[in-house]
């Protein structure tokens, strides 16, 4: 063994530390990484500890990146509690060892290693990663068909380990786009999965895509989804009504693109849908119709949502179902209220409405987003930084509803804020 052999040797075998880069392309044996294990799901702030663990390998078609900054986002809350599912014992089932879960599915940084079939990044490019992960081998993928719709497909850093809250986070060379280079690595890092999940909930499910002067109306618009909702919608040139619990957030909605703010606490009616048939309903009824009218003192006419932009689920759906307009459709990408929904089926078949379920984004999709964010039509909405020992403490701020408006994110690798920071 030469000398050199024996330094990059020992190189590799040291701990850096979070912010000392080790030389571009040397890939240690271990890392700094935020996980989850099961004897301490429950609460994000204990849930979620700094570990030292393994960097993994990659396979011929991943990448291995040094990540600067990591986004939070709301899957890795459901990590922590680990319900509606635990992701490690998933994972466990499918023959994967490890019994912790390093999660983080927002990521920008640095490429610094590859498997030898990549051809589209290098070492050293400065990327941020979008979250739609599939076998690479999958026949629906191979197909050429939309590979979210492959039985393969999974959400990168919460159905896969080693995301974006460790020092180096695997992932498929696909999902990787160009950090837009005005954006500082916490901006960077903030956006990709909640903008390119609602690009494809807007623009993904044809013909219902946002078309000029559609009115869109956008339920918890001040956060994660919401808040690059807005702006996607107003970049297609639609007219986005944003619905919010809290006036603090209204002006923020309409700098933002929106076009009106609705406060949902001046409603009463959510919740299921009482039977049609019972007294109660008549009281649903008022409720719904009065939130329709709403909207349309928002848009300044009687116009009703083409497409109602749904997460919150069981809570609001019956009145996403019944101010839907002709033809429209409402879009869903989660249940945060719960999962048993009620529905006036008699609205939606007699005026042709269309409930689409839509998850994540592909390849196509995160990078027509990119594209958007790149031009500055669309702002990430990096809320607040924070340090990497943060992360169970954002977890902990979103599972409350206590986030700041947009979207947070942690400093991994980076040691400062603000661009040129290294
Ligand atoms: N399937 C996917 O690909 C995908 C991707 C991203 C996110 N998600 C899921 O989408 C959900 C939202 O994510 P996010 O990042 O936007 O979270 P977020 O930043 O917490 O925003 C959610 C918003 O929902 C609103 N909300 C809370 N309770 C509500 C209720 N009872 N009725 C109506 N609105 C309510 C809140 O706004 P107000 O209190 O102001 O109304 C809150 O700001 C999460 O469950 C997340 O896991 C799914």
């Amino acid at each position: 063994m030469d000398s050199n052999n024996t330094s990059n040797t020992s190189q590799a075998e040291k701990i850096y530390e979070l912010g000392e880069k080790p030389p571009l392309g040397l890939v240690p044996e271990n890392m700094h990484a935020f996980c989850v294990r099961q004897d301490r799901f429950g609460e994000p702030k204990d849930a979620w500890q700094r570990e030292i663990l393994p960097v993994p390998n990659i396979g011929p078609q991943d990448v291995l990146v040094y990540t600067m900054a990591t986004g939070i986002n709301y899957n890795n809350v459901w990590a922590a509690l680990g319900y509606p599912v635990d992701v490690i014992a998933d994972r466990q089932k499918k023959g994967e060892p490890e019994d912790f879960h390093a999660g983080g599915s927002d990521c920008a940084g640095i490429v610094w290693a590859v498997g030898s079939e990549v051809r589209n990044v290098t070492v050293g490019d400065e990327v941020v990663v979008h979250s739609g992960w599939w076998a690479p081998d999958d026949p629906w993928v191979l197909s050429g068909k939309d590979p979210m719709l492959a039985p393969s497909a999974r959400i990168w850093g919460y159905q896969t380990n080693y995301g974006s809250y460790c020092q180096f986070t695997r992932a498929q060379s696909h999902q990787c786009q160009v950090k837009p280079p005005h954006l500082t690595w916490e901006q960077a890092a903030c956006y990709m999965l909640c903008a390119s999940t609602a690009y494809r909930m807007l623009m993904g499910w044809s013909p219902n895509i946002v078309e000029d002067g559609d009115v869109v109306l956008v339920w918890g618009a001040a956060g994660g989804l919401g808040s690059l909702a807005l702006q996607i919608v107003t970049a297609q040139g639609g007219k986005a009504v944003a619905v919010v619990s809290d006036e603090e957030k209204r002006q923020f909605c309409l700098d933002k693109g929106a076009v009106g703010v609705i406060n949902r606490n001046e409603f009463d009616h959510w919740g299921p849908m009482p039977d049609t048939t019972s007294k109660e309903w008549g009281a649903w009824m008022k409720g719904a119709r009065a939130f329709g009218k709403a909207i349309w003192d928002a848009v300044g006419e009687r116009k009703n949502p083409k497409i109602v932009f749904e997460h919150p689920g069981e809570s609001t759906l019956p009145t996403s179902g019944f101010v839907c307009d002709l033809g429209g459709m409402i879009v869903i990408c989660a249940g945060t209220t719960g999962y048993n929904v009620t529905l006036d089926l008699r609205y939606h078949w007699m005026m042709q409405k269309r409930f689409q379920g839509s998850h994540l984004a592909n390849d196509q999709q995160a990078t027509a987003l990119n594209e958007l964010v790149a031009s500055g039509k669309v702002d990430p909405c990096l809320s607040d930084t924070y340090s990497f020992d943060e992360i169970g403490h954002a977890h902990q701020l979103m599972h409350e509803n206590k986030h700041p408006y947009g979207n947070m994110a942690c400093l991994v690798n980076a040691t400062q804020t603000g661009l040129g920071a290294k």
